[in-house]
């Protein structure tokens, strides 16, 4: 299959990134963030999550952040709700798109949002149901697609299962979650493959955390079977805290790079976005990770 002429990123950064940073990030340097990654021409930014601050503090300024952000018109800014509570303080917080995640991993359910598989979809379709009424998007989120932290190897047709189900309670798209990086280009192609007989691949994201430096390859991957949506944390920002070891997502800007190589339209602005992963990463005392971050910054200097 020809590769696609546009990609869209969703930048997870200020949320799968920060849930998992241990430097306290005040909602006032998020708002920034969010303003700053607008900038880099980004049109879908995860700005925070509704989830219960017992579970992830980070995110415990959920409608502080949502209160912060100017919202610019062709940008979406979806919020993480795990139930119906999440998804009425993220109603009253202004959001007009939301994303559920589930697992296709019985022991990642359990840890993560503390039910099964089954229950997690039960209790997502009144979810579904009341975001449908207020005209707010739903995003659909599986995890360990291509392996789980607590029980190892995941079979792609319990991907495919959760998938399915997620896309027909009305999901508009499905984002497969390499939680813990540990897939490689193989093994991406399989799972996708599967998951497409449920999923048209229009439907597809690829959300690739880069643990095992493998995202890159598993995007171009899933690139050449059709799949043209991206998730990716500017600076590779963060992790996942119930999945102990996970780095961070795929930096935004080694996919841009990518794509960019490719020729593939994103949209956004590289040297912007190097200097949003530098600016975020100096506010976490440190810099960024990212290969084509620290290369184009190291480019400036010479
Ligand atoms: P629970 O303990 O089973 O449920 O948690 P509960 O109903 O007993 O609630 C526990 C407490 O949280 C109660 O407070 C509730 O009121 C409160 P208490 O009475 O003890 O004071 N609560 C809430 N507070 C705020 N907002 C809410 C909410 N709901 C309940 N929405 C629950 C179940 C689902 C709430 C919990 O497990 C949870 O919040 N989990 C979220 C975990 C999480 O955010 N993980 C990271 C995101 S997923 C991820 O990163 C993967 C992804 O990136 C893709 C990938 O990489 O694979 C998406
Ligand atoms: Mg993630």
């Amino acid at each position: 299959m020809p590769l696609p002429k546009k990609a869209r990123i969703v930048e997870v950064g200020p949320r799968d990134g920060l849930q998992n940073e241990k430097p306290p990030v005040s909602a006032a340097t998020k708002i920034e963030l969010i303003g700053r990654l607008a900038d880099c021409g980004l049109t879908a930014i995860e700005a925070t999550a509704f989830v219960s601050p017992k579970w992830v503090p980070q995110m415990a300024d959920a409608a502080a952040v949502m209160a912060g952000i100017e919202r610019r018109s062709g940008v979406a800014y979806p919020v993480l709700v795990p139930n119906q509570r999440g998804l009425e303080a993220a109603l009253a917080a202004g959001a007009g798109e939301v994303a559920v995640f589930a697992a296709a991993s019985e022991a990642f359910s359990r840890k993560n949002i503390n039910c099964t598989v089954k229950e997690s979809l039960e209790r997502f379709k009144p979810v579904l149901a009341m975001a449908k009424e207020a005209r707010v998007k739903v995003r659909g989120y599986v995890s360990c697609v291509l392996g789980c932290p607590y029980q190892g190897a995941v079979a792609p047709v319990a991907v495919a299962d959760v998938a399915g189900a997620l896309l027909e309670m009305g999901c508009y798209e499905i984002s497969l979650g390499d939680t813990i990086g540990t897939g490689t280009p193989e093994k991406t192609r399989a799972m996708i493959e599967l998951v497409a007989r449920r999923v048209p691949l229009k439907k597809l994201a690829g959300h690739y955390h880069d643990t095992f430096g493998m995202a890159i390859a598993n995007i171009y991957a899933s690139l050449q079977m059709g799949v043209s949506v991206f998730d990716a944390s500017v600076g590779g920002l963060g992790g996942c805290p119930y999945a102990n070891g996970a780095s961070g997502n795929v930096a935004s800007e080694d996919v841009v790079w990518l794509l960019q190589g490719l020729g593939i339209d994103c949209g956004v602005d590289l040297d912007r976005l190097v200097d949003t992963a530098a600016w975020i990463s100096g506010q976490l005392g440190r810099a960024p990770g990212s290969k084509v971050a620290q290369a184009v910054l190291a480019r400036r200097t010479t």
